[in-house]
């Protein structure tokens, strides 16, 4: 596999240091509480078939690229869903349901949420209406309904799909369960968010005692990385450097930072990491993100689906992994970083690194993951 190291192939678009970086625990918990955090891991570790996913050792990439250890968290052995975005959706349910009983619940999704909230109502046995835009794949929508949801295709992107989702919501008094937050719309994404922190608890009691030096967190409208860091702050002694990822195409979360405030992008091109592919970060994510990720980092499409071959057949690691597009930024942005002297230098990436990555999911789009798989 002496392939990567440096191939300059392997390249990001854009880098920035957060000038307000200040972490700090207590602001931290203030957005997203101890309590809300400890809750839902109570809540979801009974739920039935529930098990940590996998963290696997990726340790031929490791001595590829001169570090200690990278650490893969495989979210493609999330319950049945293939996706850590089961742990988010599904439990935002459940909470509302606890307190209103006889409910609907409604979503707006690219995906993965959108199973997630279908999955949880099932679960309880609620009715379940899902908004999904034209650039859906129809197994994405096959997979909801087969959990019972029905699936309204939107004509335009994912922003129509939400609008008409809140606009036929309040018409037929259904519960919106939507993992992105908006004026006096928060208590559901932070339920959202709580769900995603039970894979840094997994993670802190895997990890066995070994310090982790830096964490790539994807982003899309941010939701997951901010719930990780929160997760951080919750459960390690040591934070690491935090890296936000985004493909080049909606890098919202880098240029909020670099501004320092939220920015809205016109996205030109959809990127073929489809969940990650937003225009804004949402408002809760960004106030845990804001001062507390390190850096950002970009990257281009081209090498998702060498990535997804490269763990499929162990050439990272022992075992075949199977990840979908989402898992793979994470991976080419740390062999992009140590490709590049100054990048590596600036993020203090040797031999003594250990490093945090997210697998975020497996082969959800099936269709899609075939086709990658086989370019
Ligand atoms: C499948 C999938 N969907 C969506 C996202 C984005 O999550 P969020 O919108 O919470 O940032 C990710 C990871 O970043 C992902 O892997």
């Amino acid at each position: 596999m002496s392939l990567i190291s440096n191939d300059k192939s392997w390249k990001y678009s854009n880098f920035i240091e957060n000038k307000y970086f200040n972490f700090d625990r207590d602001q931290i918990f203030s957005i997203l509480s101890k309590n809300e955090i400890d809750s839902a891991y109570k809540v979801i570790s009974n739920w039935e078939n529930y098990s940590s996913t996998p963290l696997e050792n990726l340790y031929k990439l490791s001595s590829e690229l001169g570090l200690k250890k990278i650490f893969y968290k495989d979210e493609s052995k999330r319950f049945n869903l293939k996706s850590f975005k089961a742990l988010g959706g599904a439990y935002a349910v459940e909470k509302i349901y606890q307190s209103k009983k006889n409910i609907t619940v409604s979503t707006a999704t690219a995906g993965n949420h959108g199973r997630s909230v279908a999955w949880g109502a099932k679960r309880l046995g609620l009715n379940c209406k899902i908004f999904i835009s034209e650039f859906v794949s129809e197994s994405r929508a096959e997979a909801m309904r087969g959990f019972g949801a029905e699936v309204f295709r939107v004509k335009g992107n994912y922003d129509n799909s939400l609008k008409e989702c809140i606009k036929q919501s309040k018409k037929n008094r259904w519960e919106i369960i939507q993992d992105v937050a908006w004026e006096k719309y928060e208590l559901v994404p932070k339920l959202t968010m709580a769900g995603y922190a039970v894979m840094m608890k997994e993670i802190s009691d895997q990890i066995n005692k070994n310090k982790i030096s830096h964490i790539f967190l994807q982003a899309g409208v941010g939701g997951m990385a901010a719930a990780m860091i929160a997760g951080c702050a919750r459960y390690l002694e040591h934070i690491p450097k935090i890296i936000i990822v985004e493909p080049e195409s909606a890098d919202c979360v880098l240029k909020a930072v670099e501004k320092n405030k939220i920015v809205t992008l016109d996205i030109k091109k959809e990127s073929l990491m489809g969940g990650m592919s937003c225009g804004e970060v949402s408002t809760i994510p960004w106030k845990i993100i804001n001062n507390s990720c390190n850096f950002c980092i970009s990257i281009p499409d081209d090498k998702i689906s060498d990535t997804i071959k490269l763990l499929a057949t162990s050439s990272f690691s022992e075992k075949k992994i199977i990840g979908g597009e989402c898992a793979t930024p994470g991976i080419i942005s740390l062999i992009a970083s140590c490709n590049n002297n100054k990048l590596k230098g600036k993020l203090n990436l040797d031999k003594n690194s250990q490093v945090l990555l997210l697998g975020c999911e497996g082969d959800v789009d099936e269709e899609l993951y075939q086709i990658l798989l086989n370019k």
